[in-house]
């Protein structure tokens, strides 16, 4: 696609991946703890370098008529509000900058298979392979945990989205056959074996796009901050952010809030604990209790933190009646998007089956097609060989 673009060969090729978060949902912002890992779904930015200034953006997926090609200078890089896919790229280059990284002008074509706006992170997969494709192309030398930082606030004041910082860290710095359970204020992380050959992850993406999610994220991350004051008010001490109180402490002065704030702190904190708890079954080999902590943060995230809808609760509901069935929740920001499964003891061919037979179901009773696939632990960003 690069040569039928622009023409002779690309110089660098990269590759950022998707994600699914195993637990630990709307904690990122909370200071918390996430358990992520990277799926084998990832977008790819191939592309050379320019002798000016220039950047030549080609997303072939886009119809021409939609804007598949963007253009901009690197001298003054304004939000292109013509072609949305654009700002993604241009939100990390302008960090680069700020950073006082020597970019060049460059030719680059932007594909993949992370299918968009489902809550598999592809904006930051995006993000992570723009950064990765400069630091190839150019020959930057940037920490891992800073290009997650850096697309991070591409993301937040170029494009615009308030989020946490989990989807680029495990875009970046994902490990093959691990989870990586991060700390999200410290920004500390454990890589946790995540490879065990009879445990199948499966994808569902409901299908359902998510619609309220900017306004409602918005919503909990303020209500979650209200909480942490009204907390350390009670308490009689400082919280900086629902990761400083335990769950016994909540217990103790929650009686004394009122929802919906309490009910947000109750799954910020509670879950907070469940992936602690999750790490420990894992290590433990204990996947039963690691299932069980996952339909507890179905539950939290649908009841508490009010971020579910009806073809979640479902598409998770079908996935915990088959066979092998370990735990299954909602994965990302909620409001539609994806969930996972997570199945233990069946083979290629009844993975395959089961996906079947629970898209057939979702399919009769909304009406709507769902994609369900089979993922293992991915790597993070890298360079390709091509
Ligand atoms: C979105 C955000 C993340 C995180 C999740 C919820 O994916 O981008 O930072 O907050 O929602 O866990």
């Amino acid at each position: 696609m690069f040569r039928a673009q622009f023409g002779g060969e690309p110089q660098v090729t990269v590759q950022a991946p998707g994600r699914v978060n195993l637990i630990g949902e709307h904690t990122d912002y909370n200071d918390g703890f996430v358990f992520p890992m990277a799926i084998e779904r990832s977008v790819m930015i191939c592309g050379r370098r320019r002798k000016d200034n220039r950047l030549l953006m080609h997303q072939p997926a886009m119809a021409a008529t939609e804007g598949a090609t963007a253009e901009a200078s690197l001298n003054r890089i304004e939000k292109d509000r013509e072609r949305p896919w654009a700002n993604y790229i241009l939100g990390v280059a302008r960090e680069l900058l700020n950073l006082s990284c020597s970019i060049c002008g460059a030719e680059l074509t932007v594909a993949g298979t992370v299918p968009i706006a489902s809550g598999l992170s592809s904006s930051a997969a995006i993000e992570v392979a723009t950064a990765t494709f400069f630091e190839a192309l150019c020959g930057l030398k940037i920490a891992p945990k800073e290009v997650a930082l850096l697309c991070q606030r591409a993301e937040n004041q170029f494009v615009g989205v308030n989020c946490g910082i989990m989807d680029m860290f495990i875009s970046k710095l994902g490990r093959e056959g691990h989870a990586l359970m991060i700390d999200c204020r410290s920004l500390e992380y454990t890589q946790v074996p995540f490879d065990d050959p009879a445990v199948t992850v499966v994808v569902a993406d409901t299908g359902v796009r998510r619609g309220l999610v900017d306004s409602e994220y918005n919503t909990r991350r303020a209500e979650c901050e209200t909480g942490a004051r009204l907390i350390g008010e009670a308490l009689g001490r400082p919280v900086k952010a629902l990761r400083d109180v335990s769950v016994a402490e909540f217990r103790r002065i929650e009686a004394e809030m009122h929802d919906p704030v309490r009910m947000r702190c109750r799954h910020v904190v509670t879950e907070d604990e469940r992936v602690m708890q999750s790490v420990a079954a894992l290590e433990a080999g204990d996947w039963k209790g690691f299932g069980r902590l996952l339909n507890d943060s179905h539950v939290s995230l649908r009841d508490d933190y009010e971020v579910s809808c009806d073809a979640l609760n479902l598409i998770t509901d079908l996935l915990r009646g088959e066979r092998g069935a370990i735990g299954a929740r909602m994965t990302g920001a909620g409001f539609g998007g994806c969930a996972i499964g997570v199945f233990r003891g069946l083979d290629e061919k009844a993975v395959q089956a089961m996906c079947g037979r629970v898209a057939a179901r979702y399919r009769e009773r909304t009406g709507i097609e769902p994609s369900l696939f089979p993922t293992r632990a991915a790597a993070g960003a890298s360079a390709v060989e091509t």
